[in-house]
């Protein structure tokens, strides 16, 4: 049987993550390893509509591993969420020669990748995000990085928040999902943690927490707030009116997208740069690549969209018992 797959073409979108350089590198290489043709698109979907993509060669990915962003450049495309937009998109990769469509992204991105799919486009997602929220894997590029970011800046805070016995809020990236807040909360040793699928709203308990472990001692009190809660510098003026201990918000924001990726990002990332090629040229399409369970393994695209991930119940339990 002669092989479908001949020419690639493979595009970065939505919120940037550490990592996708590395998964891009490796999908250019083996796609070019495995004979193929392989297309760049810049600026995720957006670049997609106006056709704007140019052939990669392998010098097109050298000296990329270790770089932070995306040198295909990425969007949040309003026009992808459209059925004309979509139609247009579908069209550029037909008009093309496109034989199958490689998106590394989000969520969001994923569901651009879905419609093009039912329109007939052979696609493959990789996930890519530093919010961890894409349902059918435990593992996407950019998270490790992104935590380490978060860890790094609280451990930073913490020695000026004892230093003035302060109360300290750090606000870390999670509009609707708390995992980067939980990991930084756990690694971090937070006083505590407000996740934005958990947190309640209820203030008094917080005060009562942050005076609670001032009498125990504590010369400081680190909150973690995920960016879903937000309205940190407000509670912390709240804070410092019911406690009457000094309350510092720090909004650590885009700084948690940039940066050098870990090891643990890079070499993901290349593995499943190198594995979803792979995967096409065996004539596999249609699918995102996961990590399940340690394994690497193909989850059909659309049943991968009907899937839901909620945080880890035991985990956001532990965040909160080695509090004191
Ligand atoms: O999805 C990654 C992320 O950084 C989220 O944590 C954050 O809520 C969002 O992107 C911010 O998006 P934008 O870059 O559009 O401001």
């Amino acid at each position: 049987m002669s092989q479908i797959i001949k020419k690639i073409a493979v595009l970065t979108s939505g919120g940037d993550a550490p990592g996708m350089n590395a998964a891009l590198r490796a999908v250019v290489r083996t796609g070019i390893h495995n004979g193929l043709d392989v297309f760049g698109i810049r600026r995720g979907y957006l670049g997609l509509m106006q056709g704007d993509m140019t052939e990669m060669k392998v010098d097109s990915v050298s000296d990329i591993i270790q770089r932070g962003g995306t040198i295909l450049q990425t969007a949040r495309s309003r026009e992808m969420m459209n059925p004309e937009g979509q139609k247009q998109a579908a069209g550029i990769i037909r008009a093309r020669g496109i034989d199958a469509l490689i998106v590394i992204g989000g969520d969001g991105s994923f569901a651009g990748a879905e419609c093009l799919r039912k329109l007939g486009v052979r696609v493959a997602g990789i996930p890519a995000t530093i919010d961890l929220d894409i349902a059918c894997t435990e593992y996407t590029i950019g998270f490790d990085t992104a935590v380490n970011t978060a860890m790094d800046a609280v451990d930073k805070i913490r020695d000026t928040s004892a230093s003035h016995e302060r109360c300290s809020i750090i606000e870390v990236m999670g509009r609707s999902a708390g995992y980067i807040a939980l990991w930084t909360g756990i690694a971090s040793g937070a006083e505590d943690t407000l996740l934005p699928e958990v947190y309640d709203g209820n203030e008094q308990a917080l005060i009562e927490s942050i005076l609670s472990n001032r009498a125990l001692g504590k010369t400081h009190h680190i909150i973690v707030n995920a960016e879903g809660i937000g309205h940190s510098t407000a509670l912390a003026e709240r804070i410092e009116e019911a406690t009457g201990i000094e309350t510092r918000a720090s909004v650590l924001g885009y700084m948690q997208r940039g940066g050098c990726p870990s090891c643990r990002d890079r070499v993901n990332a290349s593995i499943m740069g190198a594995k979803t090629v792979e995967w096409l040229v065996e004539g596999k399409t249609d699918f995102i690549i996961a990590l399940q369970s340690g394994e690497f393994v193909c989850v059909p695209f659309d049943e991968a969209m009907q899937m839901t991930k909620k945080l880890p119940e035991d985990q956001v339990g532990i965040a909160g018992r080695l509090r004191r």
